[in-house]
């Protein structure tokens, strides 16, 4: 894809916000020409979830080594790029600092244009890439770690905020179930796993609502549930079926949220449909999503499971649109744990 002003434009962008240290080499937004991610997943193990301090310091140990892999597999140098794009915030303060600070070193050696990205406009940016044709407006499910969200995608950029969870996210609630009954972290996955052995049918959990809002979620009282059958079970002395406590929590998650987001597409008038974040890689929802979009014809778009979770190339597309739009950054960017999307 050419733009508007026929230069082809890379952008090197950079993803440290939680436990990924990440660097990409995007070119005009959508053709990611390398996106190397090191996790910290083995070392955050060991203590049940992410440990802030050890994040930071690992980021630092990781960045550079990330970076220049990320411009060797693209076959360039920083001479070549044309911006660097960085996330900024949301995230963990000392983790995205080390990030913003590489890149603004880089903006000021090299003469390159600063962009901080938003974390949750990467994931949703993460959608152009592999889908070439999708462009703005359309809805999207925005499902992570840290946050549940549907937007409405009005434009690049511009985001309107339907709903979002009330309490827990749903990737928290993927992590938190998943600790109780004894897979550890990541939940997400492991749950996704276990669940093909299980019945989704076997346990009735909650599916929470709120008349007054029908695009709000809430998780915490589903997995107080959770937390309350094992312990039910456990004071009968009644062993736990843990793939059924896996597939029927995982069935209530999915149910609120195809439900919601179908709910939300209808009433956009809207055709188009994305899911983004960590969640977005699980394997039921996104069936039970493909299946509810070719019930009420509506198209769906999900980038693969590599580009759900935490990566750089989704914040090479998101700088790409800011950049193209003049947005820039001065080098006193600064880390921002608790942005807001649509907000500078
Ligand atoms: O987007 P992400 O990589 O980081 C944040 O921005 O938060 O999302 C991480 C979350 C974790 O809670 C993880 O358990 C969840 O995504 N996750 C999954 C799956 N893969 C990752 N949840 C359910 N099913 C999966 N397959
Ligand atoms: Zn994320």
């Amino acid at each position: 894809m050419s733009n508007s002003t026929e230069k082809d434009i890379y952008i090197l962008a950079i993803e440290s916000s939680c436990d990924e240290t990440a660097a990409a080499v995007v070119k005009n937004g959508r053709c990611v020409l390398s996106n190397i991610i090191s996790s910290q997943i083995e070392l955050h193990k060991l203590y049940g979830g992410v440990v802030p301090e050890i994040a930071s310091r690992k980021h630092i140990e990781k960045i550079n080594q990330v970076i220049q892999e990320a411009l060797d597999t693209a076959g360039m140098t920083l001479d070549q790029m044309d911006a660097v794009g960085v996330t900024y915030g949301p995230g963990l303060v000392g983790a995205l600092l080390v990030g913003v600070a590489e890149a603004k070193a880089i903006s000021y050696a090299k003469k390159l244009p600063l962009v901080g990205v938003h974390h949750i406009e990467g994931h949703i940016s993460a959608n152009y890439i592999e889908n070439q044709t999708l462009e703005p407006p359309f809805v999207c499910l925005v499902v992570s770690g840290g946050h549940t969200h549907l937007v409405v995608v009005r434009d690049y950029g511009k985001y309107e905020i339907l709903g979002h969870t009330r309490d827990d996210a749903a990737g928290e609630a993927f992590d938190k179930v998943a600790r109780a009954i004894g897979l550890g972290y990541p939940g997400g996955p492991k749950i996704d796993k276990l669940s093909k052995e299980g019945n989704p049918d076997a346990i009735a959990f909650p599916r929470p609502k709120f008349e007054d809002s029908p695009y709000d979620f809430s998780f915490s009282g589903l997995k107080s549930a959770v937390l309350n059958y094992l312990n039910g079970c456990q004071m009968k002395g009644e062993t736990v079926n843990r793939a059924d406590v896996a597939a029927s929590f995982q069935k209530a998650v999915c149910d609120v949220l195809v439900e919601h987001a179908m709910l939300a597409v209808k009433d956009s008038g809207l055709h188009k449909f994305a899911i983004a974040g960590g969640v977005a890689s699980n394997s039921t929802l996104r069936a039970a999503l493909a299946e509810a979009c070719e019930k009420h014809k509506i198209e769906f778009y999900h980038p693969s499971p590599i580009l759900c979770t935490d990566n750089a190339a989704m914040i090479g597309a998101a700088a790409y649109y800011e950049y193209i739009a003049g947005k820039r950054d001065g080098l006193d960017l600064n880390a921002v744990p608790n942005l807001k999307l649509g907000e500078r």
